[in-house]
């Protein structure tokens, strides 16, 4: 049970609102969400969310019958009689790069009427350096002669796949305030996570935020990178991440090579970046090349199978994954698809299997939509593995074996069993682990 518990309003019932939601009620706090899509808003009242994330079903469920969590599409249920309201819907990028703020403002042109005066407005979703300033001016203009709510920035950094143990186990949480007291209210939201805490200004906050999602990139990119100079010299990079990694200062996360990576905030927050560094006047080298690198991944994998294959046309193909990444049902900027859409453009036939992501079958041409992983590796040329669900891991690859023309895996993210695979006797075919024997195994 918090110590202070509050009621709270949550804007946006995604990934992050969602979390959000329930994490909060989790802590004792009473938490109204509220979401404009009014299926979603039904889905989610029915028990049934729209999203699927690893536990956040039982966590809402548990919740909303423990009275602690509601779901509304009125925003005034969700800003009346709250202390704290969150803002957690999207912020997509425009061709410019410039993140799209217009559900953002309207989500607090929406709640503004209905706050209560002193409430605190907390901006959870990505935004750029100024953002909590323009909420401010919003709010200010909403409250004429009044007092206006007050604005924190609270970046968010969980992960997809995993958003409930990011949720109760933050590496950090970041709090930009303008007055102490707005910023220690919301320190006390989230006073029984053990989690250091940082409080900065609002742009210092919203600066991190994005820093921190290039950091990540810019790690995955360097990696990948060096995944081709291993291929060249039969070096397995997977070996290379780990000798790295265990350096304390660079660290052992996101340095998994592979296909590179996507979802719906690594390249549009990289993009977002970029464009704070033109409007500031400022040349960005480094956040291109990053970009430039994981732009080639699906290329690097699909250009190998094509000269493995000797052609791609009438090629039958087993696919594995869909979504942007294992444990998730994500395909926002998926480079899996970006890979498929390739090798289907190219002449394959395609066979393919992702645990829950679902593609509508006129999304994809020449791709057919499997029930389970055996079924999409039926006379398969090869087999491509493009998200690192775990079930993938265990499958048994015997069976997979009688079941393929050809037995040839790629393993666009490097995480099978090269070894056991191999001893089957199927071609491996990482990207960048070398083709090095088992290290003898001392008696
Ligand atoms: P999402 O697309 O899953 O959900 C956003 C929700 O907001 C949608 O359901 C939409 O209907 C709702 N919405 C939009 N405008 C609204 C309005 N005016 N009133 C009520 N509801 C409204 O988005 P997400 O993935 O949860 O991301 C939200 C924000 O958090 C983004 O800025 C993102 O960059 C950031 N973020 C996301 C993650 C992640 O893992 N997904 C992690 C950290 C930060
Ligand atoms: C990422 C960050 O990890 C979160 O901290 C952040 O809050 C979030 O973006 C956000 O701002 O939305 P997420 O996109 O859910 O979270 O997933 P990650 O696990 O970071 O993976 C992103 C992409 O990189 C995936 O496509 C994944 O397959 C790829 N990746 C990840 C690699 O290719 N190699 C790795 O070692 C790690």
């Amino acid at each position: 049970m918090a110590v202070h518990e509050a009621r709270l309003g949550i804007i946006g019932a995604g990934y992050v609102g969602l979390t959000t939601a329930a994490g909060l009620a989790a802590l004792g706090h009473h938490v109204t969400c509220c979401d404009r899509d009014t299926d979603r808003i039904a889905a989610i009242r029915d028990g049934q969310l729209p999203i699927f994330e690893p536990g956040l079903q039982a966590l809402v469920d548990r919740q909303m019958r423990a009275g602690r969590l509601a779901f509304t599409t009125d925003p005034g249920e969700a800003g009346s009689g709250q202390t704290v309201v969150f803002l957690a819907v999207g912020t997509p990028a425009l061709p410019s790069g410039a993140p799209d703020l217009s559900a953002l403002e309207a989500a607090v042109s929406e709640v503004a009427a209905h706050l209560d005066p002193g409430a605190l407005v907390v901006i959870k979703s990505t935004v750029p350096v100024g953002t909590a300033a323009r909420v401010t001016r919003i709010l200010t203009a909403r409250t004429p002669g009044g007092r206006p709510p007050r604005v924190v920035s609270n970046p968010e950094f969980l992960r997809e796949g995993s958003a409930i143990h990011d949720f109760f186990t933050p590496d950090r949480i970041v709090i930009g305030a303008r007055e102490r007291a707005a910023g220690r209210q919301l320190r006390d939201l989230y006073e029984s996570l053990a989690a250091p805490v940082l409080v900065t200004d609002w742009a210092t906050a919203e600066l991190i935020k994005y820093a921190a999602n290039a950091f990540l990139a810019a790690k995955i990119s360097l990696i990948n990178e060096l995944a081709d100079l291993c291929a060249v010299l039969g070096i397995d990079v997977n070996e290379v991440g780990q000798g790295v990694g265990m350096d304390r200062r660079i660290g052992p996360g996101h340095l998994q090579a592979g296909i590179g990576y996507g979802g719906s905030c690594f390249p549009k927050d990289l993009a977002a970046l970029q464009w704070m560094f033109r409007e500031a006047g400022l040349p960005a080298l480094l956040l291109p090349a990053v970009q430039q690198v994981n732009a080639r991944r699906p290329q690097r994998m699909t250009d190998f199978l094509a000269r493995r294959l000797g052609g791609l046309h009438q090629a039958t193909l087993g696919v594995l994954g869909l979504s942007f990444k294992g444990n998730t049902d994500d395909l926002r900027a998926s480079p899996s698809l970006a890979v498929v859409r390739r090798l289907a453009e190219a002449g394959a036939r395609i066979q393919v299997y992702d645990p829950v992501a679902r593609v509508q079958g006129e999304t994809l041409a020449r791709v057919t939509v499997c029930d389970n992983p055996y079924q999409a590796c039926r006379d398969a040329d090869a087999l491509l593995v493009l998200a690192d669900w775990e079930e993938f891991r265990t499958l048994d690859f015997a069976r997979i074996k009688t079941l393929m023309r050809r037995p040839l895996v790629v393993d666009g993210r490097n995480f099978l069993d090269v070894w056991h695979l191999r001893g089957l006797g199927f071609e491996y075919q990482g990207m960048g682990r070398g083709d090095h024997q088992p290290p003898e195994v001392s008696s």
